[in-house]
């Protein structure tokens, strides 16, 4: 498989993914929020419908029909069954298609029968908007690390199982569309602890083997901040100290354990999520690029989280 020499923001399709409540819904919204502000058109399109995409561009409740989020942003939840409709709407020319009402019941049936036709309808939509040229940029907030290699892989699925006809020459430009490193590539967000790391270099594993798609890179989410110099940590060590702590007593008037107990916190948890970072480098080897993205010390997580993130990863990229 190539590599590419593009940006982030150069290729047209990119699926960010990663473990359970790592930040994929935020990171995707900022993607999608720093594209947009850099002028290009984007979908940033929901997967698994739960909703946290419309808080994170501040709108309400999204559909298949993207929502206009902002100059040239765009968002829409995926609803496989429209797509399907859609699908037969504009390859079959089946313009009755929307007063098949029970088309619903049949798709259930079929969609969970046969392995891999709920996977190609998100897939297959997202790429086609991608071949259409209906935007610059498409942003998926895809499924977590359990199910997306089997959603990347299955226009190839399908292409094994079926030989000619009309199913296959969609899956043929859908492969040609994933497996090319300039237009399409995985996005992994992870957070520096432990498990994270290790379900993401399994992914990336995995990926490597069973798909032809690039990691375009990984991204650490909630990095804390390094809050003290060294220097400063050697002066709070020395104010830890009972002279210390008593001569900063007096000359502040209250007391000071809380606040020294605070700084010590600080540095220790920063420090203990190291390992994993230095795991993670080394695990990924040269070629995949990482980015870091800072905790945000907010109690709201709307658009003004997703512009910050948007903010950091247009720094990491040196926008
Ligand atoms: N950099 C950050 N700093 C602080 N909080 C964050 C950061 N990134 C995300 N969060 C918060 O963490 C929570 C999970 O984030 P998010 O919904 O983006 O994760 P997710 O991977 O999409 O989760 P899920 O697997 O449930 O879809 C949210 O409350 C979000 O606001
Ligand atoms: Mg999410």
């Amino acid at each position: 498989m190539s590599r590419s020499s593009l940006g982030l923001l150069d290729r047209r399709l990119l699926f960010v993914t990663g473990k359970g409540g790592v930040g994929k819904t935020s990171v995707a919204s900022a993607i999608g929020w720093l594209a947009a502000s850099r002028g290009q058109r984007t979908l940033v399109c929901e997967v698994d419908a739960k909703g946290n995409l419309a808080d994170a561009v501040g709108v309400g409740p999204l559909r298949f029909e993207p929502t206009e989020v902002r100059a040239d942003l765009f968002a829409m939840a995926m609803d496989t069954e429209e797509s399907l409709r859609e699908y037969m709407r504009l390859n079959l020319r089946v313009p009755f298609v929307a007063r098949l009402g029970p088309v619903a019941r049949t798709f259930d049936f079929v969609a969970n029968a046969a392995p891999g036709v709920k996977e190609i309808l998100t897939v297959g939509k997202l790429a086609y908007e991608v071949r259409e040229r209906h935007y610059d940029l498409v942003v998926v907030d895809a499924s977590a690390t359990g199910h997306v290699v089997g959603q990347l892989a299955s226009p190839v699925a399908i292409n094994d199982l079926v030989k000619v006809g009309l199913v296959r020459s969609q899956t043929d430009w859908m492969i040609d569309l994933l497996t090319d490193a300039d237009t399409t590539g995985v996005v992994v967000v992870t957070v520096p602890e432990e498990m994270p790391t290790s379900e993401t270099l399994e992914l990336i594993g995995r990926l490597r083997d069973e798909t032809e798609i690039d990691v375009a890179s990984v991204i650490v989410n909630r990095v804390l901040p390094e809050l003290f110099s060294k220097g400063e940590e050697l002066l709070f060590d020395r104010l830890r100290t009972p002279e210390g702590a008593a001569a900063l007593e007096r000359r502040v008037g209250a007391p000071v354990d809380d606040v020294l107990a605070g700084a010590d916190l600080a540095v220790r948890m920063r420090r203990s999520r190291v390992p994993h970072l230095t795991r993670l480098r080394e695990g990924l080897g040269e070629d995949v690029d990482l980015l870091y993205l800072p905790y945000l010390f907010h109690r709201s997580h709307g658009v003004r989280a997703t512009s910050v993130l948007a903010d950091a990863i247009g720094d990491e990229l040196g926008y």
